[in-house]
């Protein structure tokens, strides 16, 4: 119940486009630890914080030092509707750009509202490297297209139904972003203004007096290489023997694997597993083929019942062995016809 109230207010907040969900700094310190060497020398641009109340801004200006940042730039948006919560005068956006020195750079104000789609904010992007930040909910795939348009490194957090968004998807299974090292519960939770009601068992007000709810459904989306995309997951079953176990799809040929740790290491075709497997993806070893549906273009179904949204992939590793095994017959083959045929057939065992 307490779950599907904090869904609902991020669902809220997406109709909304209110998206007022601050990212606290000890999710920001959890997640930015992995990506230190990708910072060095780079200029970061934190396009949706207010650099009084960003703790992306904080964050980055307390390290500067020891992340060896070039620049940071952090800008501003100004909603321009006045409303209940909103009743100063129309403001314009601005930015402020860092760059390590002890006095604070000067704000500098946008001719427009700082939208990260405006000619402004997009100039500010093509002087960055990497875009670090938490957009707004009910904007990400525009957020994301733009990103992509203007060939940027990026690391941000999403909601995690953002990986079921066609755009999305399509960049995972092309291997241009994956799921960055903190999922779910690895994202604490987020600040909310004074307006918001504090839903859920978890919702909470913290020693700063921060008013803090827990959606548990976010991930941080990256194009960043970590550590994570080339460990291989352990993989302990077999399909040969517990056939009964992996039903056949009705409309794809592949199998249905209901938990990613039960991927069987012994099966070479299409297997269809749930949208977590993303979170321990290993592009070296698995393939992404297809998302969800069937050769019908309808869900995937296991004797008319669809299960829930899976992901068909394949494990590279077994075709990996039957290359190994022609490499084999070829070296075979030329010890054949070698002189010194038992020390050449020695070597190739
Ligand atoms: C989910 S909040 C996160 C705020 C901040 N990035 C953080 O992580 O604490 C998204 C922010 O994007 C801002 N925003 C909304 N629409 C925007 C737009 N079109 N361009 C830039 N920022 C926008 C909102 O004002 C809000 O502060």
């Amino acid at each position: 119940m307490a779950r599907k109230a904090t869904n609902k207010l991020l669902q809220k907040a997406k109709k909304s486009k209110s998206d007022e969900f601050y990212t606290q700094l000890c999710d920001i310190e959890s997640e930015l630890q992995h990506y230190k060497a990708h910072f060095k020398n780079k200029v970061i641009f934190c396009n949706c914080d207010d650099p009084r109340i960003s703790n992306f801004f904080k964050y980055f200006s307390r390290n500067f030092e020891g992340l060896g940042l070039k620049k940071l730039i952090t800008a501003c948006y100004r909603e321009q509707t006045r409303d209940l919560f909103n009743t100063e005068e129309d403001q314009n956006g601005f930015y402020l750009e860092y760059t390590g020195k002890e006095e604070a750079d000067d704000i500098v104000c946008f001719n427009g509202n700082g939208d990260f789609r405006s000619s402004e904010s997009i100039e500010l992007l093509k002087q960055s490297d990497i875009v670090v930040t938490n957009p707004p909910f009910s904007l990400f795939r525009e957020y994301v297209e733009q990103l992509v348009k203007h060939d940027k490194k990026f690391l941000i957090i999403g909601n995690v139904n953002a990986i079921t968004y066609k755009e999305i998807f399509k960049l995972i299974k092309e291997n241009k972003a994956w799921l960055g090292i903190n999922l779910g519960r690895g994202v604490s939770g987020f600040i909310v203004p004074e307006h918001y009601e504090l839903y859920g068992t978890e919702a909470r007000i913290d020693d700063s007096g921060n008013r803090i709810v827990s959606p548990n459904n976010c991930l941080w989306l990256t194009n960043l290489d970590t550590f994570k995309r080339h460990e291989d997951i352990p993989l302990t079953k077999k399909y040969f023997g517990n056939e009964n176990e992996y039903p056949k799809y009705d409309n794809y040929d592949g199998i249905n694997v209901n938990k990613t740790k039960d991927i069987p290491s012994d099966y070479s075709g299409a297997m269809g597993v749930p949208i977590t497997f993303l979170h321990k993806f290993n592009p070296d070893q698995f393939e992404i083929i297809k998302f969800r549906k069937g050769n019908d273009e309808k869900d995937l179904s296991i004797n008319g019942k669809c299960p829930y949204f899976r992901i068909l992939i394949r494990n590279k590793r077994i075709q990996t062995k039957s290359i190994d095994l022609t490499e084999k017959e070829k070296m075979y083959n030329k010890a054949l016809h070698s002189d010194n045929f038992s020390a050449a057939l020695q070597n190739c065992r």
